[in-house]
């Protein structure tokens, strides 16, 4: 079809739906967007060979790759200059389906692959500029969003294996994601090896001919371990595997994974890209045509995310470079004074020297987020009376936020547990996980050495 032809019924569309008081993206395919910076287009996304093993650090590369910085992506990218009623603001389209004007307006969606949304489960509005924001500001191809990060990692690895295949996983993986790889994915036929994090031999040892992929993250929780990328994804090479990193607790302010030629990247968007405590949310980014197989399957699982969430992840990602540069600093300077304190007994930070992947993280990370993780000397009941006289600090699982929330893993995540299960995996009963909101660090560390004081 003329091109003319296809961009008057582009207006058609798009002045149809507008009439109804629905604001409309118009999907132009990358390829037909004009350049970056007129001021009309959302802003410049990677393509396929920009992404891989680029060695930039992770800031430059916002800069000399993406063409503008990552605050700038942070508040602009995905969105129309003008939208409906010229708000500045992205709209929320509250909708579950979309109205085909008449039957030359389906055929030429259905047959000739036109513009249009169709149903609330295949895409909205709202949640396209929220994904075209997160490929910008991670430096994907494309990605897919869910309404919670678990949704994203579900269907992600069931989108990508079949019966008969094998995973690797690696052992201090986010709970759910550990239960879900070795438990329910047997179900249907897929063995999973759990491999020790950090013992690059034996995770090698445990690849064969069936494996398709492997998934780790970084940094872990509750250590804040760092997978060293570039050995994943010299395995994922030598072998032919996908590579799979859940970068929840990194950010894309902090780390690229892309940068190392890592496959697919995971965050709970619930957390820091979000940041307000206040929506459950994932995306998994990658490749096009590893998307477009979990978008596929996304569609029909059906975990998506609901419009008015959507622009608040949306809301939320504008301030994402402020807030992480907040984390970033109040991470350092709480996890030194823990570090310094008579009544703690051990800091996992890794902008700590102290940390035993602190280089990794230097050579591998811009920042080291909020997250801190310490032992306090003692026993339970100290742990207890610390939680107890905490005035600031909410008692809360989750991270990211703009709140402090701190959780005892031990009471909380690994409460099922006895105590023998529990400190095999490391979770001490005095082990306290504290993730840094945007406070004053002065006052969150007060609130810590008061409660630490506290007899
Ligand atoms: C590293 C990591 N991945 C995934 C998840 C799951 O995300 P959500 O709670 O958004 O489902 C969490 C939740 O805490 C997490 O910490």
């Amino acid at each position: 079809m003329r091109k003319d032809w296809i961009l008057s019924i582009r207006q058609t569309l798009s002045e149809c739906i507008r009439a109804q008081g629905i604001f409309f993206t118009c999907r132009f395919k990358r390829e037909h967007r004009p350049p970056p910076g007129n001021g009309n287009t959302p802003l410049y996304i990677l393509g396929k060979d920009e992404c891989k093993m680029k060695k930039y650090k992770t800031a430059d590369l916002h800069k000399k790759v993406r063409g503008k910085g990552i605050s700038t992506i942070s508040v602009h990218a995905g969105e129309e200059r003008f939208r409906y009623a010229d708000s500045v603001t992205t709209p929320i389209v509250q909708t579950s389906t979309y109205a085909f004007k008449n039957s030359a307006h389906i055929e030429a969606y259905t047959r000739h692959g036109h513009a249009h949304f169709e149903y609330g489960r295949y895409g909205n509005p709202t949640e396209k500029v929220a994904q075209d924001r997160l490929s910008a500001l991670c430096g994907a191809e494309d990605c897919v969003i869910f309404g919670s990060g678990m949704s994203a990692i579900t269907t992600t690895i069931l989108a990508l294996v079949k019966s008969g295949d094998h995973i690797i996983i690696t052992d201090d993986a986010y709970k759910k994601t550990l239960e879900f790889c070795s438990s329910y994915l047997q179900r249907f036929g897929v063995d999973c090896t759990i491999a020790p994090f950090g013992d690059y031999a034996g995770l090698e040892k445990s690849i064969r001919p069936s494996t398709r992929f492997i998934v780790s993250e970084s940094p872990t929780n509750p250590y804040l371990n760092i997978f060293d990328l570039e050995r994943l994804h010299d395995l994922g090479k030598r072998y032919k595997l996908l590579t799979m990193i859940d970068a929840t607790f990194s950010t894309p302010y902090n780390q690229c994974p892309f940068d190392y030629g890592i496959d697919i990247v995971l965050h709970s968007a619930t957390k820091y890209l979000a940041g307000h405590n206040d929506i459950l949310a994932g995306v998994v980014l990658g490749r096009k045509e590893l998307i477009e197989e979990i978008r596929a399957l996304h569609k029909a699982i059906g975990g998506v995310i609901d419009p008015h969430c959507c622009y608040l992840l949306l809301r939320g990602m504008k301030t994402f470079a402020l807030r992480m540069e907040k984390h970033n600093q109040t991470g350092l300077e709480v996890a030194r004074f823990l570090q310094a304190h008579p009544r703690v007994k051990r800091v996992y930070y890794p902008g700590l020297e102290s940390h035993p992947h602190h280089d990794i993280a230097k050579a591998q990370m811009t920042g080291f987020g909020g997250v801190i993780s310490f032992d306090i000397k003692g026993a339970l009941k100290d742990a207890k009376r610390f939680l107890d006289n905490l005035h600031l600090c909410y008692i809360a699982p989750s991270l990211g936020g703009v709140e402090t929330l701190i959780t005892h893993p031990a009471m909380v995540s690994y409460y099922s547990l006895n105590r023998k299960e529990r400190y095999a995996l490391g979770i001490t009963d005095t082990l306290l996980r504290l993730a840094v909101g945007i406070e004053d660090a002065s006052d969150i560390i007060a609130d810590l050495d008061q409660a630490l004081r506290a007899k």
